[in-house]
């Protein structure tokens, strides 16, 4: 029986392992992380995340091949294969502050692996790390060796949230990458010999390990560039009176660039995309590659001014200023179907529009009011440290207000702005609630779902991302 282990029980250490178990009922699966408030939700009915299908995973295999614990030494110390699935922050300070991948977290749990470790093992690279890593990795594991031999795994997990646990049963591909050495190629084959109990082996990649490490970055850079690149003809289609979703639709039917990935928002969130372009940037500008470097840091670029452009059209739109009044936001998850608030476009939006004093009515299905105050209070990239490194109680700010009903939210609200694409926001009452709106009522929908000849011809002002406007957002044209 191979014996695994994983450091970190987030959203990918979680999900990952629990499939792991599902299909592996032979290997003894345990997910350890130093936050204990995560390991207990981990244990209880009320898992620390929010994905479909998790919760049935989990329970089909828990207490019997899969465990979570604070036992990090323990577990580590008894394991043959070894996942590390921790945090990778954008550094705050110091050298790359604002770019870099902050691998303290990292280091801390390759230095545990070396000083606990009694056997040889399996050091697999499942967080997204800038390319040579695994050999710094390995300097650390091979200084500290004590004669024992370390194989160094890159494994990156290509999962999106909301739909983890789907992928995870049917990936694309599982990526490893390992040492061309006689021992590197054994172990990449232990490994393989795990993923090969459900994936077809011709979805089984194996590569050198810095194309398996830079593999994840490109993968990310590239979705993320798809997202840019519609949202910058957005943009251009609101100037000129073209449609975004039927520009996007001739576009993707060209089999060379098809159709997924070219929805028009208010922009990308989730914790990786930025964070890993960023990531991307640095090395190459420390690979002295400046026009690469600057190419990537676009994407970035343009997902910031589509975030501006959105809350400039909302104040534009409302005689220029939304001060004391009140707006509802629809939305604060990065995207439906999961309660992840990190990086999402609503946090920029929200911070924008409190920024001009509006009030702030917020209701999501998935995300409570500490995690939305926390969002709206935190400086930048701190979210992505553990939450017990993160301020305990950050100042809650005054002018928001977070509702659990999307009709409580836009109760004499001046505008509702829709930021995540839940189902339900399609399917509400959007009569009831222009009924109950100060007037003139505004829907700005920052991810096309709504029915925007419904809604205009019930009396609201609808702006909708890359479509022609109206003549009320014509004659008050927004100042990017
Ligand atoms: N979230 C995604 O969709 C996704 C997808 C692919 C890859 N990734 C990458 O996977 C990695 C993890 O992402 P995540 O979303 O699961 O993060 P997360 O913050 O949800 O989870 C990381 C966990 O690691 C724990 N941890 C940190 N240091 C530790 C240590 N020394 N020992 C034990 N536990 C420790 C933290 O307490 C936390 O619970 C990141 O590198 C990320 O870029 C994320």
């Amino acid at each position: 029986m191979v014996k695994i282990c994983c450091i970190g029980a987030g959203y990918v250490g979680g999900p990952t392992m629990a499939v792991i178990a599902l299909k592996c009922p032979s290997n003894q699966v345990i997910v350890v992380d130093i936050s204990v408030p995560r390991i207990t939700a981990w244990n209880s009915d009320q898992l620390p995340i929010y994905e479909p299908g998790l919760e049935d995973v989990v329970k089909q295999c828990r207490g019997k091949n899969l465990f979570f614990s604070t036992d990090v030494e323990q577990h580590v110390a008894e394991s043959d294969i070894i996942f590390v699935s921790v945090n990778t922050p954008t550094k705050t300070r110091g050298l790359g502050a604002g770019k870099a991948a902050d691998l303290t977290y990292w280091e801390s749990a390759a230095r545990l692996i070396a000083d606990v470790s009694k056997s040889n093992k399996i050091v697999v690279e499942k967080s997204t790390v800038p390319v040579k890593t695994a050999e710094a990795i390995e300097k650390i594991l091979t200084h500290n060796s004590k004669g024992i031999n370390f194989q160094i795994l890159s494994n990156p997990e290509f999962l999106a949230e909301g739909t983890a646990i789907q992928d995870l049963l049917n990936p694309d591909r599982v990526l490893i990458g390992g040492r061309e050495t006689p021992e590197g190629q054994k172990a990449i084959k232990v490994l393989k010999g795990v993923y090969a109990q459900w994936v077809p082996e011709d979805r089984i990649i194996t590569t050198n390990l810095w194309s398996a490490e830079l593999s994840k970055l490109a993968a990310n850079a590239f979705l993320a560039q798809r997202i840019s690149s519609v949202n910058s003809m957005s943009a251009l289609c609101e100037a000129t009176g073209a449609d975004v979703t039927q520009v996007a639709h001739a576009v993707g039917k060209d089999t060379r660039i098809g159709p997924r990935f070219l929805n028009a928002s208010v922009g990308f969130g989730g914790s990786c995309f930025q964070k890993d372009i960023l990531n991307l940037v640095y090395i190459c500008e420390c690979n002295g590659l400046p026009e690469v470097a600057n190419y990537w840091k676009q994407v970035i670029e343009v997902n910031d001014y589509q975030k501006n452009r959105f809350v400039n059209r909302v104040v534009s739109s409302m005689f220029n200023t939304v001060s004391g009044k009140k707006i509802a936001i629809l939305g604060f998850a990065f995207k439906k179907d999961t309660g992840d608030t990190r990086e999402t476009p609503a946090i920029d939006v929200c911070k924008g529009l409190l920024g001009d004093n509006a009030h702030l009515s917020i209701f999501d299905p998935q995300v409570n009011e500490d995690q939305i105050q926390r969002d709206i209070s935190m400086k930048k990239f701190d979210w992505d440290h553990p939450r017990h490194l993160q301020p305990s109680s950050p100042t809650s700010v005054k002018q928001v207000s977070v509702v659990w009903d999307a009709y409580e939210a836009t109760k004499n609200a001046h505008a509702v702005c829709i930021l995540t694409e839940w189902d339900e926001f399609k399917k509400l009452d959007y009569q009831r609630i222009y009924d109950n709106m100060q007037k003139p009522a505004f829907v700005f929908d920052g991810r096309n779902i709504v029915d925007v000849e419904k809604l205009r011809k019930i009396g609201f002002i609808v702006y909708c991302i890359g479509k022609p406007l109206d003549q009320w957002l014509k004659d008050m044209p927004a100042v990017a």
